[in-house]
């Protein structure tokens, strides 16, 4: 490990490498570009730190170049132990960035950088799935009275703060960056889904087509990936706990089924609900030879692999992301990640497009700007993004994309404000 004052990389010596990712990352990210020349003349975000635990990745990297160039001091982590991108932390460190992280952390260790980024005192967060805010409010609640705003990248540290402003426990303002629309209609439903489909390439190298599809959860996730799926010629089936989404799963043309069924069938399996044991011991024993398990949800819970060590004869490690475990009737599994999610945390995956990832991050920057404008007078609630910050991404989007398009007349505007008007 590389250590320094204010960095822990594994090595410095990748950071070459790292500048050249993360310039590349820069090329797909045009929108992020302009926040960030906007950001350098106005620095909106001076004599603040930011705080934050978003997987360390090119596109991280230039969401931290972004919040820098508007004058923000930053400190940062991994979100999960597997998912940091060791050559772009050591770039970072390089640039002079508060850096701690690196692929293959223990527990104790994601714990302790998680506290070294808090040791900053931050006066905004920035989390994907909730672990500094968490970690403020059971351990260092101290620092809540410096907290101005913690934003949310994904689903699941969403249901967490959601369940916390439930609980009364929630003691800082927060914002859900995840529901944006301009986030979560491309990040979870497009970026998810290549970037899964592309990890199960890379690991595996399957033929994709003819291959049965087992999804688990059709959300905003789900759905994308079950079609995307389907456009490589996967056949894929649904299972689901929403009568809703489930329905609208069928209405899709998918089959839906209990994972008990489901488990026959499949030859790739995907969990991707945000929720727990989605995949457990009843289930591993039905499935075929060589299936192959894999979670693309943010906590390693939605895959039981405790269960799985403890029922499997035989446990075997292919390479770095591939785990085959042999089943009491001999049919073979494997395990890809370890069941952490696993466009991220395979040694192979890449995570999302950067393309996607500057909408997602775009709405991260802004946001924060939006939290310092507005700081003392948010609540300790759950906000979501103002519109107007989501209208101007894809405004931004579709004028870097040169797509114009139609505007309301004012005969239209008074039309759709009005209800006297019929046939
Ligand atoms: N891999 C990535 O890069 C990435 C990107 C974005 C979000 N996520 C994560 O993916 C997960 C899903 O996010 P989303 O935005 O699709 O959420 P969502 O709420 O839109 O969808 C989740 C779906 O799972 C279903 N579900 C819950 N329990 C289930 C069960 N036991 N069996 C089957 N279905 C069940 C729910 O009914 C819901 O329809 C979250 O953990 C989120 O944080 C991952």
């Amino acid at each position: 490990m590389d250590k320094g004052d204010n960095f822990e990389v594994k090595d410095l010596g990748l950071a070459e490498d790292g500048r050249k990712r993360i310039e590349w990352a820069e090329t797909q990210m045009p929108i992020l570009l302009k926040i960030r020349e906007r950001f350098e003349k106005e620095k909106p975000l001076q004599g603040y730190t930011i705080g934050m635990a978003l997987h360390i990745t090119k596109e991280t990297a230039v969401l931290v170049r972004t919040l820098i160039a508007g004058g923000a001091k930053v400190a940062i982590t991994g979100c999960n132990p597997l998912s940091t991108q060791d050559d772009v932390a050591a770039a970072l460190a390089k640039e002079g960035v508060n850096v701690f992280g690196w692929r293959g952390e223990t527990n104790d260790e994601y714990y302790r950088n998680i506290n070294s980024v808090l040791e900053f005192e931050p006066d905004i967060t920035i989390d994907d799935g909730c672990d500094l805010v968490t970690e403020i409010h059971t351990k260092r609640q101290k620092l809540l009275e410096k907290l101005i705003c913690s934003l949310e990248e994904t689903t699941t540290g969403v249901i967490r703060l959601n369940a916390m402003e439930r609980d009364g426990e929630l003691k800082c303002p927060a914002m859900n960056v995840n529901d944006a629309k301009t986030k979560h209609l491309f990040d979870n439903y497009l970026g998810t889904a290549q970037s899964t489909l592309d990890v199960i390439m890379r690991t595996t190298n399957i033929l994709l087509a003819g291959k049965t599809i087992v999804v688990s959860g059709y959300g905003f996730c789900g759905s994308g990936l079950a079609k995307k799926a389907r456009g490589m010629g996967m056949i894929p089936i649904v299972t689901e706990t929403d009568h809703v989404k489930a329905l609208q799963a069928v209405t899709d043309g998918y089959q839906v089924m209990p994972m008990k069924e489901a488990a026959k069938f499949g030859d790739v399996f995907v969990t991707v609900t945000g929720n727990k044991h989605i995949i457990d011991k009843k289930h591993f024993g039905l499935m075929k030879d060589r299936a192959i398990i894999l979670n693309s949800g943010h906590f390693n819970t939605e895959i039981d692999v405790v269960g799985l060590e403890e029922i499997a004869k035989e446990k075997k490690l292919i390479d770095e992301d591939v785990t085959e475990y042999t089943m009491e009737n001999g049919n073979r599994l494997l395990l890809l990640a370890d069941g952490r999610i696993c466009n991220l945390s395979a040694s192979k995956g890449e995570g999302h497009p950067s393309e996607v990832m500057s909408l997602s991050f775009a709405n991260q920057a802004l946001s924060a700007e939006f939290a310092i404008k507005n700081k003392g007078k948010l609540e300790n609630k759950v906000y979501n993004v103002p519109d107007e910050i989501d209208n101007q991404i894809a405004r931004l989007m579709l004028g870097v994309k040169g797509i114009e398009i139609d505007q309301l007349s004012e005969e239209q505007i008074k039309y759709m404000s009005s209800w006297k008007e019929g046939t």
